[in-house]
């Protein structure tokens, strides 16, 4: 029987909440199956462990994750640690050692999800990002200098390589194709005269090679615009990594809310693990009330189900949300329900018993 190595990272706040639902529902998954099987090994790195150690993960921390087929991660972030701290030394740098280059975020509006737009119907929002995930906007370079001093300047450096725009944007080319959908790049060339014009170019010069591929370029700004007036224009969307972060904030917002946003951290040539966890934070202000929704978990669970080459299963699981988003019967407050984290992933992994 073939079986999957989970390093999982809950995390902080809702993390650990949110990831023993995962958790759950994956076992629940593979017991169904009877093909293969999970072994979770937990790590209890996060912000509490920096507060006893100094630091956020071991110093061989990459090194021991290596070896693992996936991470599952829950959340990271806590009052007391800054933040730049927290996720510089623990997610983003697994996404950059790893080479996760892809960050495919689905921003899909299930059958009764809460939408705020007005006159959307759920076929209207089907979209998947592909988020750079290494470098642009998050490249870490910069400087500090004549720190606290009156003159004191800042320098935050973004940074853009030809291949490293090329793969991802040839990824998005690629799924674009296979799904037959239009590719829609998202940048912002007419101020960023340097990164985005290269981009830009790159988008274009990429795409000579899939000429069946109808490709749609927009600003920024006008994006965030029409995927709030007009969300049926994007299917597959490719943009940087900044812009990936805010925009899928903003599909989670009209796509059902925070607690259904999944993500992927991909390395596609499947060099090392690929990371799968929801897009939403620690959520401090909702942390140990048993108040998270573990809807947005259980759909990256389905996107590691995808990515272990289980696809019934993965759909099986977007189904099984859709069902419940559609009854209201066993929902979470963020949802307008009164149901806690457990009986959600509960009410998941006996939706998944009873189908066939
Ligand atoms: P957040 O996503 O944690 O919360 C934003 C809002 O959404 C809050 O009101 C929260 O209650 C709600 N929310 C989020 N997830 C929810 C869920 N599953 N169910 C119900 N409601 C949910 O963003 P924030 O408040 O800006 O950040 C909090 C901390 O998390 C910060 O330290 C931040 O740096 C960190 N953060 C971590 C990640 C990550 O680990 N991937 C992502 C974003 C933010
Ligand atoms: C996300 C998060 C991270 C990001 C933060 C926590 C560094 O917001 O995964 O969307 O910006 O990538
Ligand atoms: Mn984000």
């Amino acid at each position: 029987m073939t079986t999957h190595k989970i390093a999982v990272i809950a995390g902080d706040g809702i993390g650990p909440e949110v990831i023993a639902e995962g958790i759950k529902v994956l076992n629940a998954a593979a017991e169904k199956d009877g093909s293969f099987r999970f072994e979770f090994t937990q790590f209890p790195w996060g912000c509490e462990y920096y507060k006893e150690t100094g630091r956020m993960m071991p110093e061989n921390g990459i090194d021991i994750l290596k070896d693992f087929d996936a991470i599952f991660l829950g959340a990271v972030g806590a009052p007391g640690v800054p933040d730049h701290i927290s996720l510089w030394d623990l997610l983003l740098i697994i996404r950059k050692k790893f080479d996760q280059y892809i960050n495919l975020r689905p921003v899909k509006l299930l059958k009764g999800a809460p939408c705020p737009l007005k006159d959307v119907k759920p076929e209207d929002i089907d979209m998947i990002f592909v988020r750079e995930n290494t470098e642009g906007e998050y490249a870490g370079s910069g400087s500090w200098l004549y720190k606290d001093k009156p003159n004191e300047v800042v320098i935050q450096n973004g940074v853009f390589s030809r291949a490293g725009c090329e793969r991802v944007i040839r990824y998005a080319y690629e799924l674009a194709r296979s799904k037959k959908k239009t590719l829609t790049s998202i940048s912002k060339g007419n101020a960023l005269n340097y990164s985005m014009v290269f981009w830009d170019q790159i988008f274009s010069e990429v795409g000579k090679e899939y000429p069946d591929v109808e490709t749609h370029s927009y600003l920024v700004d006008a994006a965030s615009m029409f995927m709030v007036k007009d969300p049926k224009r994007f299917e597959v969307v490719v943009t940087s990594n900044l812009f990936g972060d805010i925009l899928t904030d903003l599909g989670a917002a009209i796509a059902g809310g925070m607690g259904l946003a999944a993500g992927a951290n991909l390395d596609p040539e499947r060099r090392f693990p690929s990371m799968f966890e929801p897009i939403h934070g620690s959520a401090p202000d909702i942390a140990g009330k048993g108040m998270a929704d573990p809807l947005a978990t259980v759909w990256s669970a389905s996107q590691m189900l995808d990515f272990f080459g289980h696809e019934e299963l993965g759909k099986e699981l977007i189904d099984i949300i859709e069902e419940i988003l559609v009854e209201e019967k066993v929902l979470t407050p963020d949802l307008g329900g009164d149901a806690t984290t457990v009986m959600v992933g509960d009410e998941v992994v006996r939706k998944l018993g009873k189908s066939k």
